[in-house]
């Protein structure tokens, strides 16, 4: 069913239905209004005036942001570092701070003309292995998951930049499907503690996106086994703000040259880059 609105009566009405479930109604309106219009800010401005048409799928967006289901599972969509990507229910929503892990990189490898071979273990929606196949367009990056959803997902987002010759997705765990020769490995594993207590929109997560272990650093421990043990010359992998210290103790009787710990937008940490 179709119906004409005037912008700003459908604002209004969209801002009702979301409060008080939602926070920022008003804000949230806007966004739901600007992407199903596939119009920006300066046009929901200048035309609070204007007649539109609004078809039930904008009401049935609304119903599900209402419930808290995330935005962008909700229009399949997410920007991360600049781009926009493809997203739904099978990979986790990309987070502002793994960008961070992003320049972790590109610090690293000073020549972006460098043909190496990179491994990410966890790919989810492709986020990370995309920007660097980008980045470093002589590189090949050889990109495992545990899900086929996510699987799916980082096919979707490779197809969509043009990125397949590039990036070769495998399913399994860890690097148990990688047997090449790595140059750089790269990580955003699961690192929340089993049990905790988190947010209730994020429970429309993969929850193997987001839990490591019992303790939570599972996953990165054993990561940093096996590039100590295959001597892969760099690791870079996000982790929780408290595992620094956990993760020193791990490696401090092995053989490595540097690791170097970065702090988030809030200043806490968030990774480290480990140079073998
Ligand atoms: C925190 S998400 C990161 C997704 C994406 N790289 C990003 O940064 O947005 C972790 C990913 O690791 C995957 N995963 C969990 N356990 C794994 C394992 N043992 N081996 C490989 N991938 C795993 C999950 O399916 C999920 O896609």
């Amino acid at each position: 069913m179709r119906r004409r609105y005037i912008v700003k009566d459908l604002l209004r009405e969209i801002t009702q239905t979301l409060n008080p479930c939602i926070p920022r109604a008003s804000r949230e309106a806007q966004l739901l209004v600007m992407k199903y219009l596939e119009v920006d800010e300066l046009w929901l401005i200048t035309h609070q005036n204007s007649e539109i048409e609004a078809t039930e799928q904008l009401f049935e967006w609304v119903k599900r942001r209402k419930n808290n289901e995330p935005f962008e599972y909700i229009t399949n969509s997410v920007s991360f570092y600049s781009e926009e990507f493809y997203i739904d229910e099978g990979a986790l929503i990309p987070r502002p701070e793994t960008e961070l892990l992003i320049d972790e990189v590109i610090k690293s490898v000073p020549d972006k003309n460098s043909a190496l071979t990179f491994a990410e273990v966890g790919v989810g929606s492709g986020i990370i292995s995309i920007m660097l196949a980008k980045y470093f367009k002589n590189s090949k990056i050889i990109a495992v998951d545990i899900s086929p959803k996510a699987l799916h997902v980082a096919q979707k987002n490779i197809e969509k930049f043009g990125l397949q010759e590039q990036i070769e997705l495998r399913l399994g765990s860890l690097l148990e499907p990688v047997s090449e020769k790595i140059d750089y490995l790269v990580s955003n594993p699961p690192y929340i503690e089993e049990g905790v207590d988190l947010e209730s929109n994020l429970s429309y997560e993969p929850q193997n996106a987001l839990f490591g272990g019992t303790v939570g650093d599972e996953i990165i421990k054993e990561l940093l086994d096996e590039v100590l043990k295959q001597k892969i010359k760099f690791f870079s992998c996000e982790m929780g703000y408290d595992q620094q210290d956990k993760i020193r103790t791990h490696i401090q009787e092995k053989d490595f040259k540097s690791i170097e710990f970065y702090k988030d937008y809030s200043s806490f940490d968030r990774g480290f880059t480990l140079e073998v």
